[in-house]
């Protein structure tokens, strides 16, 4: 199947009650591991690529790669710019071949925040590619972003609820107390905000920051309306620790494929867990 946008499949997620996940991409075996976990479970999937990701790989390779993976998966794959930073980097990925964006536009004042995304919107609308819009701050890690838990500030559903109608975009994310990374304790999450919020617009909420979240914690998101879910760091985690245990089992392990394919393969396992545990499989 060619690249998607997400509105290909966030509208019956959000009519059937389960969420999609997206995966961030890292390098080679992360886009083989997701791809063969949604392969495997019939799930429709988004590659999310940072910033960061994009730099690490460049930008054709990217394309290129998740082209193939969508391709080969047979299942519809959307390739989505994660937590875009401007107009002209949004235009680039499309020009490249995303299917979809987020404009992060969240540390703008809200008014600005609005004009911002609403340009992204009419420019990536044009060429029928989705777009993902931020309202508050999410606090932790990711790549080019650091927020302090201080000054993570949680989103107002009559903001949110304002931000969709005017802006329209496809997917909104709302700042509902999960952070990028693994969590210290355990994260309070805002369910009030998330039910106002979702009752009132069309599209899916999007809960970033999913690694570390209870499953139960997320089963009740999805059942109040988040329809995508955002997990980078465990599967990290996850790669990590395979290949770790690998090398220091076998110090004198020297070809990157005996380390790598196992660690492809922890990132195969992860994934497939979230996507049972969001309810997409056999979603297809
Ligand atoms: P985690 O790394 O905490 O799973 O968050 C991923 C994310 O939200 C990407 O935007």
């Amino acid at each position: 199947m060619p690249l998607v946008p997400m509105t290909d499949f966030l509208p019956q997620a959000k009519k059937e009650g389960f969420a999609v996940g997206q995966f961030n991409m890292n390098n080679l075996e992360f886009t083989q591991g997701i791809a063969a976990a949604a392969k495997e479970e019939k799930s429709p999937f988004i590659f999310g690529v940072s910033e960061g990701a994009m730099r690490y790989m460049g930008l054709d390779y990217v394309v290129a790669m998740a082209k193939v993976a969508a391709e080969e998966s047979g299942v519809p794959v959307a390739l989505h710019l994660d937590h875009g930073s401007s107009f002209d980097v949004v235009m680039k990925c499309i020009q490249a071949g995303f299917s979809s964006v987020m404009f992060d536009g969240s540390h703008y004042p809200f008014e600005e925040n609005i004009r911002l995304t609403k340009e992204v919107v009419k420019a990536a609308h044009a060429v029928g590619v989705s777009v993902e819009g931020e309202l508050g701050t999410i606090g932790g890690v990711e790549d080019d972003l650091q927020v302090d838990e201080a000054d993570a500030a949680l989103a107002k559903p009559e903001e949110a609820i304002r931000f969709w109608e005017e802006t329209k975009v496809d997917a909104m994310a709302i700042a509902v107390g999960t952070a990028h990374g693994m969590y210290k304790g355990e994260p309070r999450i805002h369910f009030d905000i998330i039910e106002e919020t979702a009752k009132k617009i069309d599209v899916p909420i999007v809960l970033h920051g999913g690694s570390g979240v209870p499953d139960s914690a997320i089963r009740q998101s999805i059942s109040l309306g988040v329809g995508k879910i955002n997990v980078n760091t465990e599967n990290q985690v996850a790669c990590t620790q395979a290949i770790r245990d690998l090398l220091s089992e076998n110090p004198e392990m020297i070809d990157p494929r005996k380390y790598l394919g196992p660690g492809r393969e922890a990132i195969k396992k992860t994934v497939i867990g979230k996507i049972r545990l969001f309810g997409s499989s056999g979603k297809a």
